[in-house]
């Protein structure tokens, strides 16, 4: 969900629903604000995106003074309705209150209310927030007195941010888990889900810590703890400029986000290898001799940074010789992994606030091992309780279905991987520094793949209609045929399935008849037999009727028979090729829902930043 609050002199509805419309790629299901103006409190909310409430307000106005607070939810608890959605009030009307996240233990505050005579509007976990701050302030407590006592009570994960009409001067929020942070601007302040939603007013923010509450007013900020002891915070300047969260021209921002790869792919290679050809990863923070002493990675993600992490598993074992594990985040904890403090635990996450992440990597911390995350979100949670952080320079990603962070997420775990092998000595300047070299050429290479896309855009026509879609790979190939898959089915809607092209024959051969689309992407040759392998696998597709669309390099003439479509890719080595393969399968699919008539940039279901389990 996302959640903005606001104080100052300009119309708090306006700042707020502004600022909702940048944080709405974290939920979309239903939207609502709340102002606290002349002592009054309005409210408005409404099921669907954020035009519905916009619709709403121009029809009903609000006064263009006051303090606000606004959110734009993922439904958790509830059906995604107008009594659902947020803010939720209390019993007298008061208090408002928005939330994200999940209240574990509302089920027992909800009937212990209810035994006292509360009469519940909605099924969510929220409302009884705000009946508890209800009660709180009605017997004298001051807003954020009432938010630390209530935030006592609360099990789970949350952000909280409220209003009482009594008090027309300040927003009070409260962050355990779930993201917040501070926007700190000239005679006002900002609370937000993330940065987007202030960066056109301030570039000045305060990240806030765990179970602290915030108290704004136009001219202060006030922190503490929820034990009211005063709590240190961490300033920071946010330097994404404003364009960045715009769409440019574009139509979708998940396309201009494709667009910017090449651009992406270098801020994150920027000032990380040396005059003296040494990778230098000031960030790490770990020692060179911990670093040294580590037996096993254990790589955790969800999503789309699951699949960076299963093609990192193949370049750091390929240059370390440390055995590399990669595994769902959401997976990990409740299986009882072995890691402990000589094991590195790499932690992916675009967005830094993917809870199933988060909650692995503090069960990883609890058996001792290090764990380093790389994230593009400064300021977010996963990198701050890290020992150590690659942050991947993509800027905002705002599409819901990732791209520019993938591939970057695939440089950081490059140049991890390589900066191992430096510390460890398992590769030698040469063969580093050739790796580097070819790293710097890949803006270049995903350049070329950008602008020879012309092919693939025909493509979505011509498959628009495809009932399923499979995507082959071998090696570094498969994960990104599993990415390739999952673009289609977050945006397109179509069943698509990606698989390993060696245990096609295993099963999955089964589903192939007339006409079916399979990708695949073909290594290059080199001096194993994985180019000839796919090419057999090739073969056995074909054989059944199915048409091919191949991903193969320039100048492999020996693709041609097996290929009723080809995709042509720039040269560069296996290891690196998903970072120029995948580019084709995510226009594909953005240009393949486009034509279907999807929302790109908000898939129905979805949501940018997943902050429960
Ligand atoms: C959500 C998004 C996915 C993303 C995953 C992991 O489910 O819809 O696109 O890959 O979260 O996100 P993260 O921010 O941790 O990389």
């Amino acid at each position: 969900c996302g959640i903005v609050g606001y104080v100052g002199p300009q119309p708090a509805v306006e700042v707020v629903v502004h600022g909702l419309r940048r944080l709405e790629y974290r939920g979309y299901d239903s939207a609502g604000v709340a102002v606290v103006a002349e002592g009054r409190l309005r409210m408005a909310k409404k099921a669907g995106k954020l035009a519905n409430l916009e619709k709403e307000l121009a029809e009903h106005p609000m006064p263009a003074d006051g303090v606000g607070v606004g959110h734009t939810r993922w439904a958790t608890h509830g059906a995604p309705n107008d009594v659902n959605a947020h803010p939720h009030l209390d019993g007298a009307e008061r208090v408002a209150v928005v939330h994200n996240g999940i209240i574990e233990n509302y089920v027992s505050l909800r009937a212990e209310l209810e035994a006292d005579g509360v009469v519940m509007r909605s099924e969510t976990d929220t409302e009884v927030v705000g009946h508890l701050l209800g009660r709180a302030v009605a017997a004298g407590a001051p807003l954020d007195d009432a938010m630390r006592a209530v935030c006592a009570r609360l099990e789970g994960t949350f952000t909280l941010v409220a209003v009482d009409s009594q008090d027309e001067t300040a927003v009070v929020a409260a962050r355990r888990n779930s993201p917040l942070v501070v926007g700190v601007g000239e005679g006002e302040n900002f609370v937000a889900s993330d940065v987007a939603a202030f960066i056109e007013h301030t570039r000045e923010a305060v990240e806030l810590g765990q179970d602290q509450v915030v108290r704004i007013t136009a001219d202060t900020v006030e922190v503490t703890g929820f034990d009211g002891q005063p709590a240190p915070v961490r300033p920071f300047h946010v330097d994404w400029d404003l364009s960045a969260a715009e769409k440019g021209g574009y139509d979708w921002f998940m396309r201009k986000e494709i667009y910017e790869q090449p651009r992406a792919v270098a801020d994150t290679l920027l000032g990380r290898y040396d005059e003296n050809s040494r990778l230098v990863l000031d960030e790490i923070r770990i020692s060179e001799n911990e670093l040294r002493s580590i037996d096993k990675i254990v790589i955790i993600a969800c999503g789309t940074a699951f699949y960076a992490g299963m093609v990192a598993k193949y370049a750091i074992e390929h240059w370390t010789r440390i055995p590399c594990e990669v595994e769902l985040a959401s997976e990990f904890r409740y299986r009882d992994p072995i890691v402990g403090p000589t094991t590195l635990v790499v932690a992916i996450s675009q967005s830094g606030e993917t809870a199933d992440t988060l909650m692995a990597i503090r069960h990883a911390q609890e058996q001792k091992a290090r764990v380093l995350a790389v994230c593009n979100t400064n300021g977010s949670t996963i990198p701050r309780e890290a020992d150590a952080v690659i942050y991947t320079h993509a800027g905002p990603e705002i599409g819901v279905a990732s791209t520019k962070g993938f591939l970057t997420q695939l440089v950081a775990c490059y140049l991890l991987g390589l900066y191992l092998a430096q510390v460890r000595g398992t590769k030698f300047g040469d063969e580093i520094a050739a790796t580097m070299a070819e790293l710097q050429a890949m803006p270049a290479a995903i350049t070329e793949v950008l602008e020879a896309i012309e092919p693939v855009l025909d493509l979505a026509g011509e498959f628009a209609d495809a009932p399923s879609v499979l995507f082959l790979g071998r090696h570094v190939g498969y994960p990104v045929a599993l990415e390739g898959a999952l673009k289609l089915k977050e945006l397109a809607y179509i069943h698509a399935e990606g698989f390993a092209a060696g245990e096609l024959k295993h099963g999955p051969i089964a589903l192939l008849e007339e006409a079916l689309p399979v990708f695949a992407v073909v290594p290059p040759k080199g001096r194993d037999q994985l180019h000839a392998k796919v090419l057999s696998n090739l073969q056995e597709v074909r054989a059944r009727g199915a048409r091919t669309i191949v991903l193969a390099e320039h100048d492999d003439t020996d693709v041609v028979p097996y290929a009723d479509v080809l995709i042509r890719l720039p040269r560069v080595s296996t290891l690196l090729q998903p970072l120029v393969a995948t580019v084709p399968l995510q226009v594909f699919a953005c240009e393949l829902a486009t034509r279907k008539g999807h929302d790109v940039d908000q898939p129905r279901n979805l949501a940018k930043s997943v902050t429960v389990e």
